[in-house]
């Protein structure tokens, strides 16, 4: 709390100062970065506590984005990645992709690549770090990477169930739909089309990833409230708002978004691309609404009595600053950096991220989503030095 204010009262004391040199960082209401020793610390915690298919998935992608981002589908040129990788590039990614293809060898196909604890969508994160390990695999001959990749995608779109609307299901138990499916599953399949680059099954998987963000949207979207629901359909449904299903939401879409600008089917699906910047831009608009007077948002983002998350608001700010790179579209910079400020503060001198757990216990996600921010602000911040003064 008293870090807290102290950042803030200097923020808001120099926020007249011109904003343009580098050295002004330090100086400018954009809040001190974070140590590269600590930033160290937050991403060898991330590796160590990610055990879960979802959180591999997450850490794959965020180890992708923070350290590699050249390989990442926000970067220009990052589509077809490049087919031999220096000595130790993306190490951390393939080696994901590795450990999980060794202890799941591809066999009878389809199959996920891994268990999936019940869930569909799931396991298919994974699935862009098998991409990328099999397509800058020195080895021709060797198919074991593309095997197991084609058996995620085909359990996918052959073998999971469908919600009446076409929506993949994310249980393999009954036909239900949760928000987290849009992070897990679709960029899998939108890079999995990018990679085929021949037109149209390149095209026709981009398009179903877009499709399946799109009736995941018509299912959980509720315009009243200009927020997603958690889950829908089927036994157990939960109707809240809750804040990381619709950081998964906005994350997951524009990930696919990406994908697709950076794919040779960019030119042939630009209303594709105006619909996924309107749908992530619309969670934005709702879930800004919520934020509180120290930057976060809560648990059920609506609802007062819910407790601050800080992980959910490390994923919203980190779509904010991509949305905002893509779109040049600023309107939620300031919430976004004013959530910037706490997860900065958030982060102890052990690197750990606190976010509401059990005593001595972190989350995995929570602490990818930390660095998934810091590498959406590094894209952000050098096309927006020098312009006016952030508003705060
Ligand atoms: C931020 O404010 C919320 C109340 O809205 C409070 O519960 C939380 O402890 C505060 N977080 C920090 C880090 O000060
Ligand atoms: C990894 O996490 C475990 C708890 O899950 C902890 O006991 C151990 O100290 C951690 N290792 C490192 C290197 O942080
Ligand atoms: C394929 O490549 C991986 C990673 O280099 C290796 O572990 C595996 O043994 C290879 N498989 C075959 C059949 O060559
Ligand atoms: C929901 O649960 C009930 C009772 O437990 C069961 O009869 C029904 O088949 C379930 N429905 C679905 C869609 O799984
Ligand atoms: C920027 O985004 C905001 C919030 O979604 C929207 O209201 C505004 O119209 C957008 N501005 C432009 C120039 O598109």
């Amino acid at each position: 709390m008293h870090f807290f204010a102290l950042s803030l009262a200097v923020g808001l004391h120099l926020s007249f100062l011109p904003y343009c040199a580098p050295a002004a960082l330090w100086s400018s209401p954009f809040p001190a970065p974070l140590s590269p020793k600590k930033l160290s610390l937050i991403r060898a915690n991330a590796i160590n506590i990610s055990t879960h298919s979802w959180e591999l998935g997450t850490l794959a992608e965020t180890l992708t984005e923070f350290e590699w981002p050249r390989l990442g589908v926000f970067s220009p040129r990052s589509i077809p990645p490049p087919a031999r990788l220096a000595h130790g590039q993306a190490a951390d990614v393939l080696s994901i992709a590795e450990t999980v293809v060794a202890e799941n060898p591809p066999g009878a196909l389809p199959a996920p690549l891994i268990n999936g604890d019940g869930a569909i969508g799931d396991p298919a994160s994974i699935g862009v770090s098998v991409l990328l390990r099999s397509w800058t695999l020195q080895d021709p001959g060797n198919t074991t990477f593309a095997d197991a990749a084609a058996g995620q995608l085909d359990y996918l779109l052959n073998v999971a169930p469908r919600a009446p609307n076409g929506a993949i299901s994310h249980r393999d138990s009954q036909a239900q739909l949760w928000a987290d499916f849009v992070y897990m599953a679709p960029p899998f399949i939108a890079y999995y089309g990018a990679l085929l680059e021949d037109g149209p099954s390149c095209q026709e998987l981009l398009q179903t990833a877009y499709d399946q963000v799109r009736m995941y949207r018509e299912v959980l979207y509720d315009p009243s409230v200009g927020l997603w629901r958690h889950i829908a359909l089927g036994n157990g449904t939960d109707p809240t708002y809750w804040g990381t299903g619709n950081g998964w939401a906005a994350a997951g879409a524009l990930r696919v978004l990406a994908t697709i600008q950076r794919s040779s089917a960019a030119r042939a699906m630009k209303s594709q691309q105006s619909d996924l910047v309107q749908w992530v831009g619309e969670i934005l608009d709702g879930a800004w609404k919520f934020q509180q007077e120290n930057g976060t948002l809560l648990n059920y983002l609506n609802q007062p009595d819910s407790f601050p998350d800080s992980s959910s608001t490390a994923l919203l700010a980190a779509s904010t600053f991509r949305w905002a790179s893509i779109t040049r579209n600023n309107t939620h910079i300031p919430a976004a950096t004013r959530a910037l400020r706490l997860i900065r503060i958030n982060v102890d001198d052990q690197g750990l991220f606190s976010t509401p757990s059990l005593p001595g216990a972190h989350s995995p996600e929570g602490q990818s989503f930390v660095l998934l921010l810091e590498a959406a602000v590094a894209a952000w911040l050098p096309f927006n030095l020098g312009k006016n003064p952030l508003p705060l």
